[in-house]
């Protein structure tokens, strides 16, 4: 942590003149919630069914969508990710933050940086690219949902699904705060993806805006049926057909 911090150091006062600029920064956040989201690999490409995607060899599990400021877009135009800041994250972003759509992550790391990036940067904890990532890989290591679902027994599997309530006790103390995604797969409930919601200071819980149970491609799980958590296959656009 020490040496994420040094870095980013270096970089903010490189572009910000004084650090009084910086305090003048630090409460002007225009978002009360921050919206970190993991999606399973192993059954997000269906949600893509024209459209390249594959889930990178180096990935084995849960992997980061993007932390996001509640509401709020594209806070800074000028302000873009170079490879520098991403610095010595890389390794770990690649395999915690892929690009399952493109063959460059860096590409979807600079698209997430412009439009939520530069929204969190009036926080102390995501004041510069790098403290962003950093956070972002920080969260996704304390909120693991492999290990979460694994220590309860889910597993992932094409024939065996799960009540909500058993994804529910699984999250346990995080599950009146997280959001379910599912794909409709043939009348199947699919889960795809988990947004957890903190609060500015990243204690957990708030109530984000309703545009975050709203997708093209999913939508909230339901306890109407069993949710499967399908297993990576070598064909990620139909994992069990
Ligand atoms: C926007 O980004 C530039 C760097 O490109 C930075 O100097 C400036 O302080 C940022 N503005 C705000 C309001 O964060
Ligand atoms: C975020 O910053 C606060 C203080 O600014 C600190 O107490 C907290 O540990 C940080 N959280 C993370 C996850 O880095
Ligand atoms: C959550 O926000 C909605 C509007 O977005 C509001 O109607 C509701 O009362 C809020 N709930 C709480 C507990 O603050
Ligand atoms: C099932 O979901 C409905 C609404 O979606 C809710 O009212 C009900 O309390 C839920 N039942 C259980 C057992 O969680």
């Amino acid at each position: 942590m020490a040496i994420y911090i040094g870095i980013c150091l270096a970089v903010v006062y490189g572009l910000t003149a004084t650090t009084e600029a910086r305090a003048d920064m630090k409460d002007s956040c225009q978002w009360k919630c921050l919206v970190f989201s993991q999606l399973w690999p192993g059954s997000f490409c269906m949600t893509f069914s024209k459209r390249f995607c594959k889930i990178p060899n180096q990935v084995n599990g849960w992997t980061i969508h993007g932390l996001w400021p509640d509401g709020k877009e594209f806070c800074n135009h000028t302000w873009k990710l170079t490879r520098k800041e991403i610095g010595n994250l890389w390794t770990d972003l690649q395999k915690y933050w892929p690009s399952l759509i493109s063959n460059s992550p860096f590409k979807f790391w600079q698209s997430e940086w412009a439009k939520h990036g530069t929204c969190g940067t009036c926080a102390d904890n995501m004041s510069c690219p790098h403290k962003y990532f950093s956070l972002a890989l920080e969260l996704r290591m304390k909120f693991s949902i492999d290990e979460f679902l694994s220590a309860t027994g889910i597993k992932p599997s094409c024939y065996n699904g799960y009540t909500y309530e058993r994804f529910c006790a699984a999250l346990s103390d995080l599950c009146p705060f997280v959001n379910l995604q599912c794909y409709n797969d043939k009348k199947r409930q699919v889960l795809v993806q988990i947004k957890i919601f903190f609060s500015k200071d990243l204690s957990i819980g708030c109530n984000a805006s309703q545009e975050n149970f709203i997708h093209p491609y999913c939508k909230p799980c339901t306890n109407k049926s069993e949710i499967y958590l399908y297993p990576f296959t070598e064909h990620p656009h139909n994992p069990c057909s």
